[in-house]
């Protein structure tokens, strides 16, 4: 059995900063920032919550999917950032739509988390443990860096992204998965709740710290060798895939990727001009509009990629 993408959401905050918004705050300028990321924009929560946009997202992947919320039996939601820890955030999305008969848990994998996550989906439906599941990638990226760090602020935006996926018989799916836990000291954020003695404690290692150019020298590295490991173990080649989805972390990294691959940069679709990086709903997000859009067409090959903090980077290559 495999898992067929079979409906998508997404939802962003109302609020946007631009980048003339943000050199209010930092000192940086539009042209620094468009230059070196390809972000124009982003949407940052004000009531929002990565829960209220995760339900948001859920609801209009189900309705799109056409399927009864009763009939998901798993919902799996990949978040950094959520405000809430218990209950995990899968099953106030789960109360909030009525998947009453859902097992949920959060998957916590930074920027790769939504692949990790629609790869375990693949493999729940695999092993024949589900047979539709909600596979949600949701951030309040706002809350997790520093207002005063120029060179992290600009990057993030909030929003979230899910899709409903149901077994077949046929299909495609075939997926890769790896970490580099000696590389986690590249991209860190301590947990606020690490001494919780100390009330007063707001440190620095409490928001978002980043070697920018480990981050970018490994993602434009490691995209292509696991979307080249994915076209050999299906014996496909790369000029078969319509699109290739990659984590929305920066323009100039997408660029590369397709650079190396020798690929068709026209297949390589972005959205950050608008979003900023939103973490692991980044893919969820572009798939949507591009689903919204009509240019998914059934039987199209497509491989998603993501990439980020542990250091991690995952993809599948799937069947639309
Ligand atoms: N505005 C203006 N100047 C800035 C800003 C800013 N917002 N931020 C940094 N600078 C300055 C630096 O201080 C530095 O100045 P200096 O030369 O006087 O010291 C200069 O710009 C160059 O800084 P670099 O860090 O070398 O700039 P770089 O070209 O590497 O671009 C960037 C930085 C955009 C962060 C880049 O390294 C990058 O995209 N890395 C990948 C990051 C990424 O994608 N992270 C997300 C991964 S996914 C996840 O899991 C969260």
């Amino acid at each position: 059995m495999v898992g067929r993408i079979c409906g998508t959401g997404s939802c962003v905050p109302q609020r946007t900063m631009d980048n003339n918004d943000m050199a209010r705050i930092v000192d940086t300028s539009d042209e620094w920032i468009r230059e070196r990321t390809g972000v124009v924009r982003r949407h940052i929560i004000e009531e929002e919550t990565t829960v209220s946009m995760a339900v948001q997202a859920a609801e209009r992947a189900i309705e799109n999917s056409g399927i009864p919320a009763e009939e998901i039996d798993l919902i799996l939601f990949a978040t950094s950032s959520s405000e809430v820890i218990m209950p995990c955030a899968a099953c106030e999305v789960q109360r909030a739509v009525g998947a009453v008969n859902a097992a949920g848990f959060d998957l916590n994998a930074a920027c790769t988390g939504f692949v990790f996550a629609f790869n375990t989906a693949q493999a729940y439906i695999a092993a024949g443990m589900c047979r539709t599941a909600l596979v949600i990638g949701a951030e309040s990226m706002s809350n997790m860096v520093d207002w005063t760090d120029r060179s992290t602020c600009v990057l993030f935006g909030d929003g979230a992204g899910a899709v409903v996926i149901r077994a077949e018989e046929n299909g495609l799916c075939r997926t890769a998965a790896h970490s580099d836990g000696k590389k986690g000291k590249a991209l860190t954020c301590l947990s606020r709740h690490r001494k919780g003695w100390d009330k007063t404690q707001d440190d620095k290692e409490s928001y978002i710290q980043m070697d920018g150019q480990d981050v970018f020298k490994f993602a434009v590295r490691k995209v292509p060798e696991i979307i080249e490991e994915l076209l050999e173990a299906e014996g496909i080649g790369l000029e078969e895939i319509d699109h290739f989805i990659l984590h929305q972390a920066n323009r100039r990294i997408v660029e590369a990727a397709a650079k190396r691959l020798k690929a068709d940069i026209s297949k390589f679709p972005m959205d950050m001009d608008e979003y900023g990086n939103t973490s692991a709903a980044s893919i969820p997000i572009l798939l949507d509009e591009m689903n919204r859009k009509g240019l998914l067409q059934r039987g199209q090959k497509i491989i998603m990629a993501g990439f980020g903090a542990g250091l991690s980077w995952g993809a599948s290559l799937i069947e639309w």
